[in-house]
């Protein structure tokens, strides 16, 4: 992909390029650019995510679609070169506050871009609402970074754990499943996930027979597996990821409860998995805001790309991070590199209008994408499209007040 071909992938609405001009105002046109431009000093982007423990795949392939992303633009946001700091935040969020403060009192950084983990954001999110630091959540679902604890500094460019999970409760009443049991790793995430599932499945008319969790990040499933086995419900719901999902699905398929107890989740449980879980996974049916198969020219291009730069298959993981590089550029682009100008730039960064790998995104008025929620089914060794679940989903952002 060439850069004018990046440049013309997004178009800015009316109100993002009043933003625009009034930054122009306000720092370039006036005469007193910030010292940071003047000096062409690089912009230096703290990448939080981990590259250790059972998410180190998914902190590896966002890094990747990020630094995708700068290099198409040669090296560059918004016209300036960017400098990573890289902090394994190792999925812990005992040590996340520290970790955050760090990047923004010691290294200085002009954004942050992380996390995966639920619990690791919301530390994030604190120190981001203390600091003003501009914040990119380019996976976290925490349902309360962009609801209760929206602000004006933080965005996301992945989904809320409700927006991916309540329509697979839909779905699986439709395809005519009553009684179902949901298993999940207990923590944020987790717990949000099984609850979004359980609040379309239940206003459908289905029942959560039983809730099973464990602890994060532990996988010895076996007394879960067979308490559904006994249990004997419709179908399961599950949410893990990374190194957990692999365990558990291939956990799932050797007590031989494969095709017997159809095995639902959110896309996570097969995403950036398959090669891992092989045969055992074939027939998962997942609710993601991505599939591998998608054919829309962005896709066909961003899958073609990542191969080359990493010799892997993108999976959503990257397209999120990937999409997080484009929505700061974006921003820095309208402020000419300007990194201070952060009311005009999240201003044009709240009204972009990406062309993502996933389809059209836009964002919310609490900073959370608006995106398609599609069904998806491994065949093959794909997570190949079954159709729309839910089209243009909007998390209802249930007590944001963005001030
Ligand atoms: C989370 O903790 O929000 C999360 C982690 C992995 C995949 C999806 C969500």
């Amino acid at each position: 992909m060439t850069n004018d071909k990046s440049v013309s992938k997004f178009a800015i609405s009316r109100r993002g390029l009043l933003a625009a001009s009034a930054a122009g105002a306000t720092g370039l046109a006036l005469g007193f650019p910030s010292p940071a431009l003047s000096q062409g000093a690089p912009l230096k982007v703290g990448l939080m995510l981990p590259s250790s423990g059972t998410f180190a795949k998914l902190g590896q392939f966002i890094d990747n679609g990020f630094s995708l992303y700068v290099e198409q633009k040669g090296g560059m946001l918004g016209g300036r070169p960017v400098e990573f700091i890289r902090l394994d935040d190792e999925s812990k969020p005992e040590t996340a506050t520290d970790n955050m403060n760090r990047l923004v009192g010691r290294d200085k950084v002009d954004f942050v871009v992380g996390t995966v983990h639920s619990g690791v954001a919301m530390a994030m999110v604190k120190v981001a609402r203390d600091t003003g630091v501009p914040l990119i959540i380019p996976n976290a679902g925490a349902d309360e970074a962009t609801g209760p604890l929206c602000a004006p500094n933080i965005f996301r460019t992945s989904f809320s754990n409700w927006q991916v999970s309540e329509p697979m409760g839909k779905v699986m009443h439709y395809v005519g499943h009553r009684n179902v049991v949901s298993i999940t790793w207990r923590y944020a995430a987790g717990i949000q996930m099984a609850k979004g599932f359980a609040e379309g499945f239940t206003k459908a008319g289905g029942t959560v027979v039983e809730e099973l969790t464990l602890p994060f990040p532990e996988v010895e499933f076996q007394a879960m597996i067979t308490r559904i086995a006994q249990l004997k419900p419709d179908a399961v719901f599950a949410f893990f990821a990374g190194g957990g999902a692999v365990k558990f699905v291939t956990d799932y398929a050797a007590a031989g409860l494969q095709g017997k107890i159809p095995l639902y989740g959110t896309g996570f449980l097969t995403d950036g998995t398959l090669p891992a879980q092989g045969a055992a996974a074939e027939g998962i049916r997942t609710t993601l805001h991505y599939a591998d198969d998608l054919n829309n020219p962005a896709n066909v291009a961003f899958l073609e790309a990542f191969k080359k730069k990493t010799g892997q298959v993108g999976d959503i993981y990257a397209v999120q991070g990937f999409d997080a590089a484009a929505l700061l550029d974006v921003g820095l682009t309208a402020t000419k590199g300007d990194s201070a100008a952060r009311d005009a730039m999240f201003a044009v960064m709240g009204s972009a209008k990406l062309d993502s790998p996933r389809g059209p995104l836009a964002f919310s008025a609490a900073h959370n994408p608006i995106q398609d929620i599609y069904l998806r089914e491994v065949r093959q060794g794909k997570n190949t499209l079954v159709s729309v679940a839910s089209k243009g989903v909007a998390d209802p952002a249930r007590g944001c007040k963005m001030t």
